[in-house]
């Protein structure tokens, strides 16, 4: 093999060896999130609904704001997973339909829980109270009866 070939092969082999790692980078990036996390993140949700009832009942303020920002951080998670629910949802425009109101329902979850987080730090429990019972709990029931399988 004269020079120029030498050189040919490997650049052929450096080229075939960088994209490889580019390759599963990609895939990762498409691969859709698995149902497991979308329930890690409820989870979160219900264990920071318990606690920040109790909180806002005591009107441990500083309690209340620590679980009110972990229940943001979780809606948040959760408007960018896909339930179970989905999957059964076979025509792509009743899919794109029913994702769409999903997100919207979490988006909903997530200014109800910003109004309670705005209250906490004014200081103001009874109107944290009655943003959590107003904002936040309907619309766990709402987003249940229509995205949960
Ligand atoms: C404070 C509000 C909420 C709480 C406390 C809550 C709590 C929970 C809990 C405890 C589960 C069961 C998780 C498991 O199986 O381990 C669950 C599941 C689920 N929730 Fe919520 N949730 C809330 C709001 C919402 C909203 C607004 C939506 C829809 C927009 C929603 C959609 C779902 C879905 C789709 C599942 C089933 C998980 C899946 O399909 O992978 N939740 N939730």
């Amino acid at each position: 093999m004269n020079v120029r070939a030498s050189l040919t092969v490997f650049t052929l082999l450096v080229a075939a060896a960088a994209s490889v790692p580019l390759l599963s980078a990609s895939a990762a990036v498409q691969a859709p999130a698995p149902a497991v996390e979308l329930e890690e993140h409820m989870q979160t949700l219900q264990a920071g609904s318990k606690g920040l009832e109790k909180a806002l009942e005591k009107k441990e303020l500083e309690k209340a704001l620590g679980l009110v920002i972990e229940m943001q951080k979780a809606a948040h998670e959760a408007k960018l997973g896909t339930p179970v629910k989905a999957g059964e949802v076979t025509d792509a425009k009743d899919k794109a339909k029913f994702m769409t109101g999903y997100r919207l329902k979490l988006i909903e979850l997530e200014r109800g829980l910003l109004d309670v987080e705005a209250a906490l730090v004014e200081g103001k429990a009874d109107e944290a109270k009655k943003a959590y019972d107003a904002k936040v709990k309907p619309v766990k029931k709402a987003g249940h009866d229509t995205y949960k399988d």
